[in-house]
């Protein structure tokens, strides 16, 4: 093995989302979000399983933050609830849910940990649903003064903005597959949530820097690495198309190059045309200060004229992990080394990456999850390589802490470095958390 330097100043961190940790779902006037409504829909989640408690995170925050320092975490990711601190998506503020939000962040201060925060990971108002919620362009406006009154509140001690997180999977998964809230399958909804939420990041970006705020704000994507099946033009091209329906179409308009030609015409075809307004595209291409990047796997394409999006993912060759997706160890240097190129070396911060292991505990009570281990370390070394290239990467964020509510599939996927044993709330650290520490600690790792 040999070990792996990163450079000074780099910064190893891990990440979360609200709906996935915090329960007190009904709590201290918290308003309800799509996540709710659906997952209290029979057969919608794995075995029925809700976030209603989850980690119990809301009243375990000042153990969890412990826990992340005993870690050696430098910065932690998570969401705020749109929710929480406005019931309704928006009007009367919820006082004690931003102060819940503010609580955290002086805890994670105190312990020397910079906090990051997303303002949306996914669990909209069920408010601002029933008046069409992603379709209906006033969300975007909505979420940029949701967006205001968090930088309000929170802003003198958050320098670390996300605006979205993953606009692939929740417009996607959403409105044209239906596995996620509000479960639509739907090509006209599908152009719409696009658009909106691209808008709605343009807004937020545009209100933090009219308010003067201090700090950093950029959009957290979903990526695939992808890669064509063989090196016939064919694969190649299609791989192209992937890259159009996968990624470009939500960083292009944040760079100024719009919506993929591909993309617009899939969905004209289809009837949906993308609802632009003279000076959007404007809006959502203003700059921001970093990209984030979340990445679990690869994906090799191949051609595919019989589907409309002309590709598809070719058998896997690689172990498949408890997702369904392959362990792709190159997969993060891989997509780090194409994105940056792509968007002219933007600052990058690795606001997911991670591993499902669903490793239970040993006659010893101790969980030896070395899948997880093993794949981070080549994660990381793909990582170091693409940094050695020239990709301009200064942190990194393990997908996640702890072991969570896991959207669609419930509790049966496990991410965490830290096990969540939800019978009894207790977190118990993983071999994963043990080698993460040491990694911190050196600041590179043995690969
Ligand atoms: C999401 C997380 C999710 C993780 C693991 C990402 O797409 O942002 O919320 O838990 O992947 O599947």
């Amino acid at each position: 093995m040999t070990f792996l330097q990163f450079p000074e100043g780099f910064q190893w961190g891990a990440a979360t989302a609200s709906y996935q940790i915090e329960g007190a779902f009904d709590e201290d006037d918290r308003g309800l979000s799509i996540w709710d409504t659906f997952a209290h829909q029979p057969g919608r989640v794995q075995n029925g399983e809700t976030g209603d408690v989850a980690c119990d995170h809301y009243h375990r925050y000042k153990d969890d933050v412990e826990l992340m320092a005993s870690l050696g975490l430098q910065t932690y990711r998570f969401s705020s609830s749109w929710a929480r601190v406005l019931p309704f998506g928006s009007g009367a503020v919820n006082e004690k849910g931003v102060a819940f939000y503010s609580r955290l962040v002086d805890e994670l201060l105190e312990h020397g940990i910079q906090p990051a925060v997303t303002l949306f990971h996914w669990d909209l108002p069920q408010a601002l649903q029933d008046l069409g919620g992603w379709m209906n362009r006033d969300t975007a406006e909505r979420f940029a003064e949701y967006a205001a009154l968090m930088y309000e509140r929170l802003g003198d001690r958050v320098t670390r903005w996300i605006t979205l997180n993953e606009p692939l999977v929740f417009v996607e998964f959403g409105h044209r597959a239906g596995g996620m809230p509000p479960g639509l399958r739907s090509h006209d909804a599908t152009a719409k949530a696009i658009h909106h939420a691209m808008l709605a990041h343009g807004r937020a970006v545009q209100v933090f820097r009219q308010g003067g705020y201090q700090g950093e704000i950029g959009i957290t994507n979903a990526n695939t690495s992808y890669e064509p099946a063989d090196d016939s033009p064919e694969a190649l091209s299609a791989t192209e198309l992937a890259r159009d329906f996968g990624t470009r179409v939500y960083h292009g308009p944040v760079y100024g190059r719009g919506y993929p030609a591909s993309v617009l015409k899939y969905y004209a075809e289809r009837g949906a045309g993308f609802p632009i307004q003279a000076g959007d595209m404007e809006l959502i291409a203003q700059p921001t200060d970093f990209l984030g990047v979340n990445l679990y796997s690869r994906a090799r394409i191949e051609p595919d004229d019989g589907r409309g999006v002309g590709y598809r993912n070719a058998r896997p060759t690689l172990p498949l992990l408890p997702m369904g997706y392959e362990a792709a160890p190159d997969s993060l240097g891989d997509f780090v080394r194409w994105v940056s190129k792509e968007y002219d070396r933007p600052k990058i911060y690795i606001t997911e990456n991670g591993v499902c292991d669903n490793t239970e505990p040993g006659p010893d009570g101790t969980i030896d999850d070395h899948v997880r281990v093993e794949l981070l370390r080549g994660f990381l070394a793909g990582l170091h390589g693409a940094m050695q290239d020239g990709a301009d990467v200064r942190a990194y964020y393990q997908w996640s802490l702890m072991d969570n509510f896991e959207w669609a599939f419930g509790y049966s996927k496990r991410f965490g470095m830290v096990y969540t044993d939800f019978a009894t709330q207790a977190r118990i650290p993983k071999r994963s958390a043990a080698f993460f520490s040491d990694l911190i600690a050196r600041n590179g790792v043995d690969a």
